[in-house]
């Protein structure tokens, strides 16, 4: 079976974490130690910011920067339903109701016209998704933002590489969310980091990651343990350097796909261009005119043939039955076609040309 994702760990890494376990430390008890305080300084490099704050997972980071922009109980907060859970599970673990948004049925990421629909005088903050490894429309988002004094939460888990206006994903956001999960374009297994140009926002980041502590047992604020070890950072290290050749493989796989699908016109695929580019962290094409059930017969199909396709995100947030009973019914016209519709190809870097050309020609055959 090809894998639909596969982390690509080399020699280098499993060096960096031998060096780490001989030499220690494992861990800092107040979040920062050598090496996450190394990988913070190149990851905010990266991110084009000042500051990236390092915690354990993605959804650590989103929780936290969540907290950071000041979200508390009853505050709502603007998402879309077409996303991983762990997008509205930030905005409730902090107090907030998620105000489930739709999409733009091109992108899959929200669209700026409904966000603006969906303000109200209790919005604090809009948390937009770059699905897919797409960056969100930064630009009418933060027109929206600024007008209404929101903040711009950015859940930027899948855009590694994914540019806006020629800057890195997440740059126009008050706080940026990534994961480093084992399926992610760079992965230390579990992880998470939050990036911000704002030295207070970075601040009450790093409090939030260690128990709301500056100094041992003098708490400041409510606190979790989100704090990254120092073997994760040491893999992180060596996984941010290798990002820019997976992402250009990943691209390169894309092309091609692009080139060989193509010849249908019943699949709308994905796109980019100079001034958006995408982390091409899923590949992932639209069935046109399709039910969920004719979109599902072609995924198992690809499966037999040994293709990992995967339909992502087949019952949107706001359909999920923790989220309809807690906050309501809603329809979403868009995600809940978009939901019944799409589905995603490897490209991933392991992925070879001749792979790629087979996966092509074998979703064209049952086409
Ligand atoms: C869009 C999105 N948001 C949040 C997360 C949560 O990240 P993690 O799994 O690292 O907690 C993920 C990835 O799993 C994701 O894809």
């Amino acid at each position: 079976m090809i894998p639909i994702n596969l982390p690509k760990i080399g020699e280098e890494e499993i060096a960096a974490v031998v060096k780490v376990m001989r030499s220690g430390p494992l861990t800092n008890a107040l979040g920062a130690g050598p090496m996450v305080t190394a990988f913070e300084k190149k990851f905010a490099e990266f991110a084009g910011v000042k500051h990236a704050v390092a915690v354990n997972t993605g959804t650590a980071a989103l929780h936290s920067a969540v907290v950071a922009a000041g979200v508390k109980q009853g505050d709502e907060v603007i998402l879309p339903s077409f996303t991983f859970v762990a997008t509205a599970e930030a905005v409730v673990m902090a107090g907030g109701k998620p105000v489930f948004t739709d999409i733009d049925p091109e992108t899959y990421n929200l669209f700026p016209d409904e966000i603006e629909k969906n303000v109200t005088k209790k919005t604090k903050a809009i948390v937009p998704v770059d699905l897919y490894g797409f960056s969100v429309d930064s630009k009418p988002i933060r027109k929206i933002a600024s007008e209404h004094g929101l903040a711009i939460v950015e859940d930027a888990a899948q855009a590694h590489g994914a540019t806006y206006a020629g800057k890195p994903a997440g740059v126009f956001a008050d706080a940026a969310c990534w994961s480093l999960y084992a399926s992610k374009n760079m992965t230390t297994g579990e992880g998470g980091v939050v990036t911000t140009d704002t030295d207070e926002v970075a601040e009450t980041l790093r409090l939030i990651r260690t128990h709301g502590e500056k100094d041992k047992y003098a708490s400041l604020m409510l606190g979790y343990n989100y704090r990254m070890s120092e073997i994760q950072a040491a893999i992180g290290l060596v996984q941010l350097e290798k990002l820019p050749t997976f992402v250009a493989k990943r691209r390169e796989n894309a092309k091609r796909l692009t080139k060989i699908l193509a010849a249908s016109d019943r699949l709308k695929l994905p796109e980019e261009s100079e001034e958006r580019q995408h982390s091409w962290y899923l590949y992932t094409v639209r069935l046109q005119n399709a039910t969920g059930n004719e979109r599902n017969k072609i995924v198992e199909e690809l499966k037999k043939k040994g293709i990992g396709a995967v339909a992502y995100y087949i019952n949107p947030v706001h359909l999920m039955p923790y989220y309809r009973e807690a906050f309501g019914e809603r329809r979403l016209p868009e995600t809940e076609k978009a939901a019944s519709q799409v589905f995603s190809l490897p490209i991933h870097p392991g992925v070879t040309d001749a792979q790629v050309d087979y996966i092509g020609k074998a979703l064209l055959d049952l086409l």
